[in-house]
């Protein structure tokens, strides 16, 4: 069966864009919303695929490019409609190693897709939200680093705490207009971004062999089981988790899939 076609369920007909949907957890994700009926709008620097019979639209965006970022935002509601959830799931984990040795252009271009790519995306999809009734869902793609130090990611901690806390602002920020905010930390995902973990030697990254042993062990979760765990944690009205009183946000790790040895 084609993705979408004849689906029943809470999800048929929403509207979803995935930023760094290209590959890794981005194109699982484009994958298994469009399963559910979900209509998506994806973008990367290099165009996405479309998942097999998804009603897509697909662009070349570079999140770095406030305007490049809003006219996709103005794009996807023209094909759809609306747009009821939006995914900032590009990223980037380098320059890895200590950060007194760091090429300050490196973190430059760090800082500009992993902080503002989010900001931009944010702020589009916040504006979009506004303009139309029934709320929506914003998602932010975060990591254990956002509140665990690693040594080897100094910018990389500190890019997903700030993608936190810009979460939780702007959560405040739109209550009135309905936006819930989320700030989710997928677990250990085995795409491009963990193969480069374990190619990084122990002198760049100390805590190596923590991901050689996840890899050794099969630890990993799927990228349709961090969208399955979207879907149910902060789209669906019915589960979704609710920020704390006087929060403007959620932040949460994906769970571990059930059946899974602790
Ligand atoms: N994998 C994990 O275990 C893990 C754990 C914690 C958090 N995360 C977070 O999850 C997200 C996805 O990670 P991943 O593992 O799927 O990474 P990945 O496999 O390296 O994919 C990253 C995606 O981001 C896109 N991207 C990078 N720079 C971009 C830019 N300037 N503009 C638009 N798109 C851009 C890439 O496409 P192009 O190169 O074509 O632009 C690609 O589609 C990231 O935010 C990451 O920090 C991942």
């Amino acid at each position: 069966m084609a993705a979408g076609q004849d689906v029943d369920g809470p999800f048929v007909g929403l509207v979803a864009v995935v930023t760094g949907a290209s590959r890794g957890i981005g194109a699982g994700m484009a994958g298994h919303f469009a399963r559910q009926g979900i209509r998506v709008g994806l973008c990367a620097r290099s165009a996405p695929v479309a998942p097999d019979g998804a009603d897509a639209l697909v662009a070349a965006v570079d999140v770095t490019d406030p305007a490049a970022v809003d006219g996709f935002a103005g794009e996807v509601a023209g094909r759809f409609g609306r747009i009821d959830l939006w995914v900032n799931n590009a990223g980037v984990l380098g320059p890895i190693g200590p950060l007194a040795e760091a090429d300050p252009s490196a973190l430059g271009a760090h800082v500009a897709i992993n902080v503002l790519g989010v900001v931009h995306g944010t702020a589009s999809f916040a504006r979009h939200v506004r303009s139309r009734p029934g709320g929506g869902t914003l998602v932010n793609l975060s990591s254990g680093a956002a509140t665990t130090p690693y040594r080897g990611w100094a910018v990389y901690c500190a890019s997903k705490a700030a993608v936190q806390m810009l979460t939780e602002v702007v959560g405040l920020e739109e209550q009135a207009s309905d936006l819930a905010a989320y700030a989710v930390a997928p677990g250990v995902v085995d795409t491009d971004m963990q193969a480069l973990i374990r190619a990084t030697p122990e002198s760049a990254f100390p805590d190596v062999a923590r991901f050689h042993r996840l890899s050794d062990e099969d630890a990993f979760v799927t990228p349709e089981w961090v969208a399955e765990s979207i879907l149910v944690g902060c789209v669906d009205r019915a589960t979704r988790l609710r920020p704390a009183p006087g929060r403007g946000s959620v932040a949460f790790r994906v769970p571990d899939p059930p059946g899974r040895p602790g």
